[in-house]
C-alpha cells in the first residue's frame, strides 16, 4: 500500500509512525514533512495549502489512501478534491470541517441539538458585541469565528479588556477574515480534557483521553502555545463523565449531522471542559490534536490502516478497534523564544534514544541542514514514552528527554501534573 500524508509536524510524523507499522504498507509520502519524516518516508515538498499541487501528485501516484493531518488544507476543501477523482482519503469534507473553521457554525449546532456547551453570542456588529458583553459578567472569553492558529482566544477580566479585544478582532482585523464576527461566551471553570472520537458518518469510536498543556511555563503559566505535552488516559475522565460525552455531545452529533445533511467522515476532537454541573464544548477540531496524536496513536493497537479503511467504506462498527490499557506521556522540546520569537537553526544531538524500548521521538520543527539535524520551527520535537502506570510512563519521557540537546531547548517539568498530584 501506498500511503499519503498531508502535513509537517510531529503528529504527521507519528502518523507515519503509525502506518508503518502495518505491514501491507510498503511506501509513504509526507506532504510536506520534516527531518524526522524522511527517515521513515519520502518527503515530497509541497505545501499544505496547495491543493492542486497534492492533487496532481496523488492523481499521478494513485495513493491508497491520504491521510490529512492539519485543519488547512480540511477548511479549504481537500478531502472534496480528492474525492471526485476517487482518491480515498481521510478527513471530513469542506462542509464538515466548518466544525473548526467556524466557531459560530459550531455553536449554532451545539446549541440546536442541545449539546451543552457555554452560553454565548454571536456578532458581526462592534456596538451589538459590546452590549452583549456588558451583560454576560467577567471573566468572559471572545472567540475570532475562523481559524486563527490557536490564537483567537482571549479571556477577558473586564468590560474594558473586552472592548479593546473586540475592537482587535472586529476593527483592527487582528485575524484578518477570521475575525468577521466573534463570539462572546461565558468562562467555563474546571479541567480541561480532549476526547477524539473517529467516525465514519454512521457509528464512532473512542480514543483514550487525553489531556494536553497549552501554556508555556510550568503550573500552566506563561502565553499560551500550540501545546507543550500531553498524557492518556486522563483520569478525570472517568468511565462515567465519558459515557455522559458519548449521550451528550457524540451521539447528538452525529444526529445532527444526518438532520443538516453533513457528512462527516474523520476525526471529531472534542476540546471539553469538565465543570461542575458536567462536561461542556469549548470546541471542535476536525482533526487530530497535536501534542494528543503523539500519546494516542502508540495506545492504538488496531492499525491504523484498517480504521482507516473502515471509515472509507462505512464500515467502522464491524473492526476490531484496539486499544492498549497502557498510559503514555509526550513531552514538547522549544527553541529557544518560543511561542513568540523562536531561534532556529541549532543542531540537535541525542536523537538515538528514538529507538528504544517504549519510546517515540517525534520529530516537528526539524531540517536537515549540511547532513546535520537542526531546529526549524518553535516546537522542534516531542519525546512519548509509555508504560503500566503514567508515573512510570512520566519518569521514562524525561529520563529520554535528558539525552537530547539543542542550544536554548526548553520544555515544561511538569507534564501530567494535575493527575498526578491527585
Ligand atoms: P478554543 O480554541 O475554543 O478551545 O479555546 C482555546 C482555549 O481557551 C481552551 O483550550 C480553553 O483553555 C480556553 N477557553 C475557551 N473557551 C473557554 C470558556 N468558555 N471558558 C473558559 N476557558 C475557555
Ligand atoms: N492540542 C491542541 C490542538 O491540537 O489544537
Amino acid at each position: 500500500m501506498k500511503i499519503l500524508i498531508i502535513g509537517s509536524g510531529a503528529r504527521e510524523h507519528a502518523i507515519a509512525w503509525k502506518v508503518k507499522q502495518d505491514p501491507r504498507v510498503t511506501q509513504i509520502f509526507v506532504a510536506p514533512g520534516n527531518a524526522g519524516t524522511s527517515s521513515i518516508a519520502q518527503n515530497l515538498p509541497i505545501p499544505v495549502t496547495d491543493l492542486e499541487g497534492l492533487l496532481a501528485w496523488a492523481k499521478k501516484e494513485r495513493p491508497n489512501f491520504t491521510i490529512v493531518g492539519p485543519e488547512v488544507p480540511l477548511c479549504l476543501g481537500v478531502v472534496d478534491l480528492f474525492e471526485k477523482e476517487n482518491l480515498p482519503i481521510f478527513g471530513p469534507n469542506k462542509q464538515g470541517a466548518q466544525l473548526e473553521g467556524s466557531k459560530i457554525f459550531t455553536k449554532n449546532i451545539l446549541v440546536k441539538y442541545q449539546i451543552p456547551t457555554a452560553l454565548s453570542g454571536s456578532f458581526t456588529e462592534l456596538d451589538k458585541a459590546e452590549s452583549f458583553s456588558q451583560q454576560l459578567g467577567f471573566p468572559q472569553v471572545i472567540k475570532a469565528d475562523g481559524l486563527a492558529a490557536g490564537k483567537g482566544v482571549l479571556i477577558v477580566q473586564s468590560f474594558s479588556e473586552a472592548q479593546a479585544g473586540l475592537r482587535q478582532i472586529l476593527v483592527e482585523r487582528q485575524f484578518g477574515e477570521a475575525g468577521n464576527s466573534v463570539l462572546i461566551e461565558e468562562f467555563l471553570d474546571g479541567q480541561e480534557a480532549s476526547i477524539h472520537a473517529i467516525t465514519d458518518g454512521n457509528s464512532y469510536r473512542i480514543l483514550p483521553s487525553a489531556q494536553d498543556h497549552k501554556r508555556v511555563g510550568d503550573g500552566d503559566t506563561g502565553l499560551n502555545t500550540g501545546g507543550m505535552g500531553a498524557y492518556s488516559p486522563a483520569p478525570c475522565v472517568t468511565p462515567e463523565i465519558l459515557e455522559i460525552v458519548r449521550r451528550t455531545v457524540f451521539d447528538p452529533l452525529l444526529l445532527a449531522f444526518k438532520k443538516e445533511g453533513i457528512d462527516y467522515r474523520g476525526v471529531l476532537y472534542a476540546g471539553l471542559m469538565l465543570t461542575s454541573k458536567g462536561p461542556k464544548v469549548l470546541e471542535f477540531n476536525a482533526r487530530l490534536g497535536d501534542p494528543e496524536t503523539q500519546v494516542l496513536l502508540p495506545l492504538l493497537e488496531t492499525s491504523l490502516i484498517d480504521v482507516i479503511e473502515a471509515v472509507w467504506k462505512r464500515s467502522l462498527d464491524q473492526i476490531e478497534f484496539k486499544v492498549s490499557p497502557q498510559h503514555a506521556m509526550t513531552v514538547v522540546m522549544a527553541a529557544p523564544g518560543y511561542p513568540e520569537n523562536p531561534i532556529t537553526g541549532g543542531e540537535i544531538t541525542g536523537l538515538e534514544i528514538a529507538g528504544k524500548p517504549n519510546t517515540a521521538l517525534f520529530h516537528a520543527g526539524t531540517k536537515l541542514i549540511n547532513n546535520k539535524i537542526s531546529t526549524a520551527g518553535g516546537r522542534v520535537l516531542t519525546i512519548t514514552a509509555w508504560a503500566e502506570s503514567l508515573q512510570q510512563a512520566r519518569d521514562l519521557a524525561y529520563e529520554r528527554l535528558s539525552l537530547v540537546t539543542f542550544e536554548g531547548a526548553h520544555y515544561r517539568r511538569d507534564i501530567g501534573y494535575r493527575a498526578l498530584n491527585s
